[in-house]
């Protein structure tokens, strides 16, 4: 029975190859979450195209997320910037919530994209982490979130119905956006549904559980990601730090001033095309 779904991505892949011609194929997948859509800016552009455009793409309805696809070269790496995702807790009353949240990493592994770079911002939940940190995610704690993969396997030809997560995200990726700077965080991701923050015995839950950060997105991205064979690699900007008795104070209105205040906005262009330019030495 032919799947419905892996049919909607191959039409949306079709569409873009139509608008970027045959001769681009992105390397890798940049995913600009919540705020961080204006390091779209270091993209050169081949072509934008609005998700509203392109058929059965979900729509990003968050202030902040607007919505386009930015295909281009950063640093002169063909990637694919997407700027705005669709979070689970815009769609979790939908039968298909996690097809929607993950359908823009099927439509890039389909393009040919090898690597999967997402970013978000999190909450900070060990102590040593400061307003503004970039965190490398060496690996997540997904389990409060429903797995992308349940439900009817969707074959796209080579990714398996049972997925090992064990080395989900690329160590040598992870290496080299290390190597960009000794400030540069590592740690364990965890992830929820949100919309709420955090309650205090909430965050102290996590901190035990052995998470450096939190947020609300992410994790299904980079399972879907990892199944499809893409190498992964997720960032976090950490625009809140939890207190030590597991207050967390934040809002919406804080983590947007964080993401776009000039310190942040430097640092993260800075690092960002230093990443690039490392990845186009090594491939
Ligand atoms: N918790 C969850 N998600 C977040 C936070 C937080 O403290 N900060 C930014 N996104």
């Amino acid at each position: 029975m032919p799947d419905e779904y892996v049919k909607k991505v191959n039409e949306a892949v079709g569409f873009i190859k139509q608008k970027v011609g045959a001769n681009f194929t992105p390397h890798a997948s940049l995913t600009l979450g919540s705020g961080l859509g204006k390091l779209a800016e270091l993209i050169k552009p081949v072509a934008l195209i609005p998700y509203a455009d392109i058929p059965h793409f979900p729509q990003t309805t968050v202030a902040g997320h607007e919505g386009m696809l930015v295909v281009g070269t950063l640093e002169d790496v063909p990637i694919l910037g997407f700027k705005g995702r669709k979070h689970y807790y815009e769609v979790a009353h939908l039968p298909d919530a996690m097809d929607q949240v993950t359908f823009y990493v099927q439509v890039a592994a389909s393009l040919g994209s090898k690597v999967c770079m997402t970013t978000n911002a999190a909450g900070g939940l060990n102590h040593t982490f400061k307003i503004g940190d970039l965190m490398v995610i060496r690996s997540h704690i997904g389990l409060f979130l429903p797995n992308p993969l349940l439900g009817p396997h969707h074959d796209f030809g080579n990714n398996l119905y049972f997925q090992p997560l064990n080395d989900m995200y690329s160590f040598d990726l992870l290496k080299l956006f290390k190597s960009i700077s000794p400030q540069i965080r590592e740690g364990i991701y965890v992830a929820w549904s949100g919309r709420t923050y955090e309650t205090q015995a909430e965050s102290l839950l996590l901190r035990k559980l052995g998470a450096d950060a939190t947020g609300m997105s992410t994790i299904p991205e980079i399972i879907v990601a990892h199944n499809r064979g893409m190498q992964t690699l997720g960032v976090s900007i950490i625009t809140n730090v939890i207190a030590e008795d597991g207050t967390n104070a934040t809002n919406h209105e804080e983590v947007t001033a964080v993401l776009n205040n000039q310190t942040t906005e430097n640092k993260l262009f800075t690092t960002f095309r230093s990443f690039f330019q490392k990845l186009k030495v090594i491939g």
